[in-house]
C-alpha cells in the first residue's frame, strides 16, 4: 500500500510541484542582460555646474544584439528615459557644455542614431495635495479651492545620487526637498532599480520584472501636510512618438501571493496606431500604495488613476528637452492615493508607490509554485484516495471471490 501511494505521489503530484513540468504555465523569461551604471558620463571638472549637484545616471543593459539604455536624471523634473537600440555597442553622448548652459535641444544623444528603435520617457512632474475635510478621497469632484498649490518637482533641490548609488545591486535613490517649510523634516524620493534578469522586487508590491524593465519606487516621508486631512495625488507624464497610441487598462491579476489582497494590475501601454502589432513599451503598477516604510496588510491603501490627458508641450525635464525633438508628445496621468475612510497622510506621514517602466509587452503574472503546489495537493490527494479506494475494493473483491456468493434466500 505504502509503495503504491508513493508511486502515485511521484507519478502525479511531484511533477506538478517541480518547475520544469509546468513551464507551460510559468512562461519563465530567461532573457538576461549585462547591466552597468555610470554617473554623469563624460562630465569632468572643466564643466562648471551652475546650480547644485548634477545627477544623470546612465544604465546600459546590453543584450546579445541590442542595448537598452535607461537614463535617470534630476535636472528639471525627475525622469527616466528608455532608449532601445539594435546594436550592442550603442552609446550615450552628452554635450555637457550645452546641457548645463540650458541650450538643451540635441545635447543628449544615443549613437549611432540609426540604431535607435524605440524611445520613451516617464516624468514625475507634480505632487498635488488636497484638503479632504469631507473624506471623499475623490479629488476629481472637489472644488479647486480644496487644492493646495502643487509641488512642482522641477523646482526641488535634489541630493547627490552618488551617495546612494550601488553598482552591485544596480540601484540608486534620489531624494529631494521642496522649496517650502513642509519639507523641513521630510523628502520626496525616487528609488531606481535596473535588472539583469527576471525577478521580483524585495518589498511589496513585489512587481514582477524582466531584463527589459526598470523599476521606480516613489515615497513621501515626513512631509508636513498642509492640512490635517491632506491626501496626495502624483502627476506623471509620459513622452512617446506621436505615431503611437497609448491607453491605460486595469486587468485582473491572478496572483495574490506577492501582493496580498490586490488582484489587479494597471498598465499604460504604447503601441502603433491602427495596428495589431505588439506593444512597444509600457508603464505598469499595482493599484496599491503603502502607508508605512515596512508595511503590514493594514498599511495598504488602494490607488486609482485618472484619464489620460494630452499635454500641449513637453514637461520641464532637462533630460526630455535634451533628447526629444519634433514627433514626440506628452500625455499626463494622475495617480490618486487612498479611498474614503482610509487614514489621512498625517496618520503615518508616509506614502509609497511603485511603478515598472519597460520595453515590449508588460510582464504577466502566472500561477506561482506555491499556488500550483496547493492546487496539486487539492486535486491530487482526492485522486490518490479514489485510486487507493479502487485498489482496496479490487483487492477485497479478489479475496472474496474464492468463497463464492452467499446464496440468497
Ligand atoms: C573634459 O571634457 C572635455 C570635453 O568633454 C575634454 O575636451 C577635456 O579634455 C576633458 N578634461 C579632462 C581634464 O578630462
Ligand atoms: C537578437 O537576439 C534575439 C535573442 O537572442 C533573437 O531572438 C533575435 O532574432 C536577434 N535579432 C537579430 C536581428 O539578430
Ligand atoms: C545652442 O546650440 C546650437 C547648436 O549647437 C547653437 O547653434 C546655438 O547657438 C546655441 N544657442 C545658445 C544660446 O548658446
Ligand atoms: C539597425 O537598424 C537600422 C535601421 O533600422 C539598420 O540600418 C541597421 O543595419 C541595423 N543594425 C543592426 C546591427 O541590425
Ligand atoms: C463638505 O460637506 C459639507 C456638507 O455636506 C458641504 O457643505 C461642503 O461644501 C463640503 N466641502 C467640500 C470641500 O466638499
Ligand atoms: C518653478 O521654477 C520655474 C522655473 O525655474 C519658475 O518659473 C516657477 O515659477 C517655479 N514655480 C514655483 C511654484 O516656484
Ligand atoms: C562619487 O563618489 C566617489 C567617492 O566619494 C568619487 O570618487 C567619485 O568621483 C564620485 N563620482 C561622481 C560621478 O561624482
Ligand atoms: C550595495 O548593496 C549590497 C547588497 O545590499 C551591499 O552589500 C553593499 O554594501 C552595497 N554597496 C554600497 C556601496 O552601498
Ligand atoms: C520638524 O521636526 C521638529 C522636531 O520634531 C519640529 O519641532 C518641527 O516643528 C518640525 N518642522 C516642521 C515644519 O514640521
Ligand atoms: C491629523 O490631523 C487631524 C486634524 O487636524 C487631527 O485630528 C489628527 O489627530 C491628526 N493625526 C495625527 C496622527 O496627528
Ligand atoms: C486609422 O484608421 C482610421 C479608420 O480606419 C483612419 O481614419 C485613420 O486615418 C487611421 N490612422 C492612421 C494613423 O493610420
Ligand atoms: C491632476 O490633477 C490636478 C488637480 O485636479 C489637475 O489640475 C491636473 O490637470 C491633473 N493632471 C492630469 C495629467 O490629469
Amino acid at each position: 500500500m505504502a509503495t503504491a501511494a508513493s508511486l502515485l505521489l511521484s507519478l502525479f503530484i511531484w511533477p506538478l510541484l517541480t518547475r520544469p513540468a509546468f513551464a507551460f504555465l510559468d512562461r519563465g523569461d530567461t532573457y538576461r542582460r549585462k547591466v552597468s551604471l555610470e554617473l554623469n558620463p563624460g562630465l569632468n571638472s572643466s564643466h562648471t555646474a551652475p546650480l547644485g549637484v548634477i545627477n544623470l545616471l546612465h544604465v546600459r543593459a546590453t543584450g546579445n544584439n541590442d542595448t537598452l539604455h535607461f537614463i535617470f536624471c534630476s535636472q528639471g523634473a525627475p525622469a527616466v528615459l528608455l532608449v532601445h537600440t539594435n546594436s550592442s555597442s550603442s552609446s550615450l553622448k552628452v554635450d555637457w557644455l550645452k546641457f548645463l548652459s540650458g541650450n538643451l535641444s540635441g545635447s543628449l544623444k544615443i549613437e549611432p542614431e540609426n540604431s535607435v528603435h524605440y524611445s520613451s520617457a516617464l516624468v514625475f512632474t507634480r505632487l498635488w495635495e488636497y484638503d479632504d475635510v469631507n473624506d471623499t478621497a475623490d479629488p476629481t469632484h472637489l472644488p479647486p479651492s480644496s487644492f493646495f498649490p502643487p509641488y512642482e518637482l522641477q523646482n526641488f533641490t535634489w541630493e547627490d545620487l552618488n551617495r546612494t548609488l550601488n553598482y552591485t545591486t544596480h540601484t540608486a535613490q534620489l531624494c529631494g526637498k521642496g522649496p517650502t517649510e513642509s519639507f523641513h523634516n521630510g523628502s520626496f524620493c525616487l528609488g531606481f532599480s535596473a535588472f539583469e534578469s527576471e525577478g521580483r522586487g524585495p518589498t511589496w508590491p513585489r512587481l514582477l520584472h524582466n531584463a527589459n524593465a526598470s523599476q521606480v519606487r516613489f515615497w513621501l516621508k515626513g512631509v508636513t501636510g498642509r492640512s490635517g486631512f491632506s491626501r496626495f495625488v502624483l502627476e506623471l507624464q509620459h513622452i512617446d512618438s506621436k505615431e503611437l497610441s497609448s491607453q491605460v487598462e486595469t486587468l485582473r491579476s491572478i496572483d495574490d501571493e506577492y501582493t496580498p489582497s490586490i488582484f489587479q494590475v494597471s498598465q499604460w501601454v504604447f503601441s502603433p496606431i491602427n495596428s495589431t502589432s505588439p506593444i512597444l513599451g509600457y508603464v505598469q503598477w499595482k493599484p496599491v500604495a503603502y502607508r508605512t516604510e515596512s508595511p503590514v496588510l493594514n498599511d495598504a491603501t488602494p490607488c486609482r488613476h485618472s484619464h489620460l490627458m494630452p499635454m500641449d508641450q513637453l514637461p520641464a525635464s532637462d533630460l526630455v528637452l535634451a533628447y526629444f525633438g519634433d514627433g514626440y508628445s506628452a500625455h499626463g496621468l494622475n495617480v490618486t492615493f487612498s479611498i474614503a475612510g482610509d487614514p489621512f497622510y498625517n496618520a503615518t506621514d508616509y506614502l509609497s508607490w511603485t511603478v515598472l517602466v519597460g520595453l515590449g509587452s508588460p510582464p504577466t503574472e502566472s500561477f506561482s509554485a506555491l499556488v500550483i503546489g496547493i492546487m496539486a495537493l487539492g486535486l491530487g490527494i482526492p485522486l490518490v484516495l479514489i485510486l487507493l479506494g479502487g485498489v482496496f475494493v479490487c483487492v477485497r473483491k479478489q479475496r472474496s471471490v474464492p468463497q463464492g456468493y452467499e446464496p440468497i434466500n
